[in-house]
């Protein structure tokens, strides 16, 4: 079992990591106030997979957002993990390999993927985020 560790001490609202866990990519954000409120507006009942910003992230830590950067449809890559990179028309990030756009949780909300972008098991304690 491998975990990867990452000091997120540095990491200002509105800026992301792009790291690898077990060979697959994995996204971590800290989301602006913006895009909590955002999340927290969506109607959960009126998504493919329903999901709070709340139940994807840690009690305490709801502003960091950790999602492995597989597209849930087939695999691809996301855009919207590093600066400039397009996000999709829900502000998170989009799969361009076949048009699926997720919102600032990572949730789907248009486009074949059938699921949110997964959220691995991690903790958070004084600025270290593990994951796995
Ligand atoms: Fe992402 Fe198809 S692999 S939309």
């Amino acid at each position: 079992e491998s975990t990867t560790e990452l000091d997120i001490s540095a990491l200002e609202p509105g800026q992301s990591i792009k790291a690898v866990f077990r060979k697959q990519p994995v996204f971590v954000r800290n989301l602006t106030q913006a895009e909590m409120d955002d999340a927290n507006a969506v109607d959960v009942g009126d998504l493919r997979d329903p999901q709070t910003l709340a139940e994807r992230t840690l009690a305490g830590s709801e502003n960091i957002l950790v999602v492995m950067g597989v597209c849930t449809h087939l695999g691809c890559v996301p855009l919207g993990a590093a600066e400039g990179e397009v996000k999709g028309e829900y502000g998170g990030y989009f799969c361009p390999c076949h048009g699926s756009h997720y919102d600032t949780a990572a949730r789907i909300r248009k486009g074949p993927a059938p699921t949110n972008l997964e959220v691995p098991a991690y903790t958070i304690s004084d600025s270290t985020l593990v994951i796995g």
